[in-house]
């Protein structure tokens, strides 16, 4: 196809409303899926995707549209809508040159809308403007089309209205993709030069990339090379997905389509990297490609110590598929053998955690998440720091922890309590703007730590779940944080060590020692529970001794009944971990860690 007839476009869209809805119904009103073979949310290939509702993983789609007597190529490329994956996002809107903006007619622009809406135009993508599920009867486009046009600058009579759901305006909607969006420009004659802006791995075909020509072309057979390994491959198969994959005789400027070579691990085939020959080849890579690296870090442990093996084999598969996924094995006097984990986020932590549940049937245990701390020692030395256990023993000189930018958008009504959540949070306001009488945008600075620990939960309990919340990195900044320690008889118990402001160090040794408390049986001893930080202790409570006889309530009667009791006894001890002389039910330690 010459680059004239072809349209890159995604659509950006807050979750919920309704990108995949409106998605499947271009696909059948443009006729590349059957409306016997439609069913709901044809893009969302993951069980857990539909479940959940949100698009992890982008593809593409090729959609033949007529308009002006000219056939022309639609890609419509699907982006994944949350901020743990804003660089996956950023790939994707790079290689389009249009964005629908889609937006609820009920709900309005909400936080991930906007965050979207920049990367967009970051990139210089032509936006349409677009109002979904006027259907509804809570819709209100006219109140809607006027804030859209107010955020991009523009008329509210411009701004289309659809139903995703019934198709109305859909195929009003493909013209103006096709009259409004720029045709891709690039250079025919150029070595070939390819973004890639998904990976994904198949369990029969390996690794299948999905690419956008920029510059020359491609064609099977051929011998490519990543630009950012300078690692060699052939070219078994090149197509189109239109959306099944349809193998063709090579790609050309402005086409997008997928790629397999037969590797195996999609870290051999990066998102953002440049595809070019190996023979012939481009010299200069092009911009934008960064490895993304992990944010939020977390132990997982099999619950069933005899599942380690599986636990280690599950995340080999799922690093197939997840290039962003980092751990390594770790040791816990608490939990036991497991993984240190990294992830982009406290979603994508929820994502592989469920999908270690879901799809190899492991029943773990997280520890709390924690953020990459610099720690400096009195000797100078600079020591990183994602698990409290790795904090120096020694005098700390100081301490750097990441920082985000977030936005949250939220009904005016709810800014004075979401204000002193944020401040709770260590959070210093950046500004305020309200986009229309209703709601109001507030920009803090605050410390990641601080958001990766339920503060999602808190704002959206507090906001009657009206709040949306988005958050960018910004740098490091120095803080007055602790590692509080928690011990039991003496002995450190490594899981509930945490890194934490000197300000809130006393409300956590509290929290954890009283719940301790509550979770350890009495012992035949007494068993103090203390806080510390080093060597200081800042909180304790006490369990006191018992006597324990089983048999004292059985009056000597019963014997099977007597048996049974021992039996249980024994049961019990078998899930007993020691700390130091202290027998500690495995379930107190999940207990205490998830907090219930
Ligand atoms: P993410 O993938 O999580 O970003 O969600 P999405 O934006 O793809 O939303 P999805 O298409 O899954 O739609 C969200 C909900 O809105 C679903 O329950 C849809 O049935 C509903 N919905 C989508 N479009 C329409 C529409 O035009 N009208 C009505 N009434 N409901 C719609």
């Amino acid at each position: 196809t010459p680059p004239s007839q072809i349209r890159n476009f995604c659509i950006i869209a807050h979750i919920d409303h309704g990108k995949s809805t409106l998605a499947d119904r271009m696909l059948q009103i443009t006729g590349v899926v059957s409306d016997r073979d439609m069913r709901a949310q044809y893009l969302d290939r993951m069980d857990i995707e539909r479940e959940r509702g949100i698009t992890i993983k982008s593809q593409a789609v090729r959609m033949p549209w007529s308009a002006d007597g000219d056939t022309f190529a639609l890609n419509m490329i699907d982006t994944p809508g949350h901020v743990d994956f804003t660089y996956e996002v950023s790939r994707s809107l790079a290689a389009c040159e249009g964005a629908i903006l889609l937006v609820d007619a009920a709900q309005g622009i909400e936080a991930q809308t906007l965050a979207n809406l920049y990367l967009a135009l970051e990139n210089d993508l032509h936006i349409i403007p677009v109002l979904n599920k006027i259907d509804l009867p809570a819709a209100d486009p006219d109140r809607f089309a006027k804030e859209l046009a107010d955020l991009i600058g523009g008329k509210p009579e411009d701004v289309l209205r659809v139903s995703g759901k019934t198709g109305v305006g859909v195929e009003e909607l493909l013209d103006r993709i096709v009259q409004d969006i720029p045709a891709p420009v690039g250079d025919a004659d150029a070595p070939a030069r390819a973004m890639i802006f998904d990976s994904v791995y198949d369990a029969y075909r390996g690794v299948v990339t999905y690419v956008r020509m920029v510059d020359g072309s491609l064609s099977p057979r051929e011998r490519i090379q990543m630009m950012s390994t300078h690692a060699n491959h052939e070219l078994l198969e090149i197509g189109v997905s239109s959306p099944e994959p349809i193998p063709s005789k090579g790609l050309g400027v402005g086409e997008v389509g997928y790629l397999i070579t037969g590797v195996k691990d999609v870290r051999q085939s990066k998102v953002g990297d440049t595809v070019t020959s190996s023979r012939g080849g481009a010299t200069e890579a092009l911009a934008g490609y960064t490895d993304p690296k992990p944010m939020v870090f977390s132990g997982i442990y099999p619950i069933d110590g005899s599942d380690y093996a599986e636990l280690r084999e599950a995340l080999d598969k799922l690093k197939l598929s997840d290039a962003s996924l980092q751990y390594e094995p770790e040791t816990s006097v608490a939990l036991g053998f497991g993984f240190r984990c990294g992830f982009l986020g406290l979603l994508h932590l929820e994502i592989i955690t469920e999908r270690l549940s879901r799809e190899f049937g492991l029943d773990l245990i997280t520890t709390a998440p924690s953020v990459i701390y610099e720690v400096t020692t009195d000797t100078g030395e600079t020591v990183t720091v994602t698990n409290p256990s790795e904090y120096p023993d020694g005098r700390v000189a100081s301490v750097a922890e990441p920082m985000v930018k977030t936005a949250i958008l939220l009904p005016k009504d709810y800014v004075g309590t979401v204000m002193e959540l944020c401040q709770s949070r260590r959070g210093s306001l950046l500004g305020m703007e309200y986009f229309s009488e209703e709601r109001v945008e507030l920009r803090y600075r605050m410390p990641l730590g601080e958001i990766v620990f339920d503060f999602f939960d808190h704002l959206k309990s507090k906001t009657q779940g009206y709040a949306s919340l988005d958050y960018e990195p910004d740098g490091q900044q120095e803080a007055d944080l602790v590692k509080v320690d928690v011990l039991l008889q003496g002995d450190k118990v490594d899981a509930f060590s945490a890194i934490v402001h000197r300000d809130k160090a006393y409300a956590y040794g509290t929290l954890m020692t009283e719940r301790l408390r509550k979770l350890i049986p009495r012992q035949n001893f007494e068993v103090p529970i203390q806080a510390a930080i080093g060597a200081r202790i800042i909180a304790r409570e006490t369990i006191r001794a018992l006597r324990k006889d089983v048999l004292a309530k059985c009056y000597g009667g019963d014997i099977s009944r007597k048996r049974k009791l021992l039996e249980k006894q024994k049961e019990g001890k078998k899930r007993m971990k020691m700390v130091g002389r202290v027998e500690v039910p495995q379930e107190a330690f999940i207990a205490a860690l998830s907090g219930d």
